[in-house]
């Protein structure tokens, strides 16, 4: 097949491109280089099977293809909310160009919503009936609601058009190729572990996340994607196994050996007090679900930290 990955040099494009490219599909990689970096494909470019693109979701784009994986949008509120207008014509022009894309085409299109759709929520853990409680003008909100509308255009396609459309909401994944500087808390306990800075942890650390590793999270959707015709979604990919922000950066100060400090700052506007997936539907429909512990995952990305130059 010949598929299009947007987004494909960023931390979760790069390693889809990758398990694309392996298994003999012919890869196209676009990307406009805003937060993804060429380093996450250098091995991928020699390939015979895989084509990078450097080009702007927000601008239409014409290709003959029979798979779309639109992945194209910065993930972290730092790069997010760097410039917010682009974060939200990145989600709904990039929407609608990829979905006219595959209109055209009649290629099977799967989007990377998120749980931040979700926003601050009233129940716990989450499923995918939840509508979510979202604040539409705050400082998250360019990407929140830039998400939601996405989801609404690929809902309205299918419905309206017919398009086949796949939408995944993903929750907190990590693992080799996160930018160091995403402001994470993933990559920036590690880094200031590596670096032996002071942890910054905020709020009381109290407050619970669930982190899947990238190599789960890729299987997730390459499942998702391989299920057959009449299931849209939207599905929750993540791993529901919550930790306190203490308790990662507890794991992280003992796998790195870091003789860090914890440090307390106040809770940024809008931080969700706990964000949890209900992964029953994934489970159910896609006989899926996350494979890897928390330390053993901690521990390939610390690895791919550790080679970084990190100054
Ligand atoms: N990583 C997570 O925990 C997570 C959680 C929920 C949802 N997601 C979604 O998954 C997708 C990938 O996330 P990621 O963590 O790999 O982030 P990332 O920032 O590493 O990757 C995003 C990629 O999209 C590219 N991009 C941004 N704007 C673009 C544009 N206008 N045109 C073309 N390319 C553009 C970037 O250069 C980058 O390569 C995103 O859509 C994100 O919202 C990720």
């Amino acid at each position: 097949m010949r598929i299009l990955v947007t987004g494909g040099s960023g931390f979760l494009g790069s390693h889809l491109s990758e398990k694309l490219v392996g298994f003999g599909h012919d890869v196209i990689c676009l990307d406009n280089f805003y937060t993804g970096h060429r380093n996450n494909i250098e091995h991928l470019v020699s390939k015979s099977n895989f084509e990078l693109v450097r080009h702007d979701v927000t601008f239409p784009y014409y290709v003959e293809v029979d798979r779309i994986y639109n992945l194209a949008c910065p993930a972290s509120p730092i790069h997010y909310q760097a410039n917010p207008v682009q974060t939200t014509k990145t989600s709904v022009h990039g929407a609608i160009n990829m979905l006219g894309l595959a209109k055209r085409t009649g290629a099977r299109i799967l989007q990377a919503s998120t749980s931040e759709v979700y926003g601050d929520p009233e129940i716990h853990p989450q499923t995918e009936d939840y509508w979510g409680r979202v604040n539409p003008i705050g400082i998250r909100s360019c990407y929140d609601e830039g998400k939601r509308c996405a989801e609404t255009l690929f809902f309205d396609y299918h419905r309206q058009y017919a398009v086949d459309i796949r939408v995944a909401r993903i929750f907190n994944t990590y693992g080799p190729r996160m930018h160091p500087k995403d402001g994470r808390v993933v990559s920036n306990f590690i880094v200031q572990a590596l670096k032996g800075e002071d942890i910054t942890v905020y709020g009381d650390g109290s407050q619970t996340r669930s982190f899947c590793f990238v190599d789960d999270l890729i299987e997730g959707l390459l499942a998702f994607m391989d299920v057959d015709k009449g299931f849209p979604g939207p599905i929750n990919i993540g791993n529901p196994t919550e930790f306190t922000m203490l308790e990662l950066a507890e794991s992280v100060l003992k796998l790195t050996n870091s003789a860090s400090r914890l440090v307390f700052k106040e809770l940024p506007q809008d931080d969700p007090k706990q964000r949890k997936p209900d992964i029953s539907l994934a489970k159910e429909k896609l006989s899926w679900e996350p494979k890897v512990q928390l330390n053993e995952g901690l521990l390939k990305t610390i690895q791919y930290f550790s080679k970084l130059d990190l100054k």
